[in-house]
């Protein structure tokens, strides 16, 4: 194998591969998917040369095949994300992440007088532009937009 051609990050055998995340969304991507907790061998490496995206984050997590309306989560801070699913080392399925109609938990309301930033309310938005994604609180009805966005642990 051509040097130039190496994998920055070793392929795996069995599992998913989400590339394609924005470097700036690799935390966001780690914490959404809480990934700390999972026992599986988990691989990333970010801030890799990317045509469309300039400097893209990649996460190769063996042995767990994830259910859509988790991975949809992450199209919040990762809509161009693409999972790959990986068995016996071969791509056997691709698949693009959709924005939900709905957020639950998550995301943090920015407006500070919201009563979910002061009492144990778990957030809940409508989903009201998918293109720049923004969040409408269920609660105060103030937008959070992308570039606001804070995901809570
Ligand atoms: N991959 C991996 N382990 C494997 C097979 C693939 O980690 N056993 C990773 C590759 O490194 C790549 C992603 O899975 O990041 C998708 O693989 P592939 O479809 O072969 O690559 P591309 O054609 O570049 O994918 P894309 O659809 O993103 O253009
Ligand atoms: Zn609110």
């Amino acid at each position: 194998m051509n040097e130039s051609k190496k994998l920055s990050v070793s392929a795996i055998k069995e599992g998913t591969v989400i590339d394609h995340i924005p470097a700036a969304s690799l935390f966001k991507v780690l914490t959404i998917l809480d990934l700390e907790s999972l026992k599986s061998q988990i691989t990333f490496g970010t801030n890799l040369y990317s045509k469309n995206l300039g400097l893209k984050a990649i996460i190769k997590v063996s042995n767990k095949f994830f259910k859509d309306n988790e991975i949809n989560k992450i199209a919040l801070v990762a809509p161009e994300a693409k999972l790959n699913i990986i068995t016996d080392y071969e791509v056997v399925e691709k698949k693009i992440v959709q924005i939900p109609e709905n957020v639950v938990g998550i995301v943090k309301c920015v407006n500070p007088k919201c009563i979910t930033n002061h009492d144990e309310i778990v957030t809940r938005f409508t989903v009201i532009n998918k293109s720049d994604v923004a969040l409408k609180c269920h609660y105060c009805e103030k937008i959070t937009d992308q570039a606001q966005m804070k995901i809570l642990k």
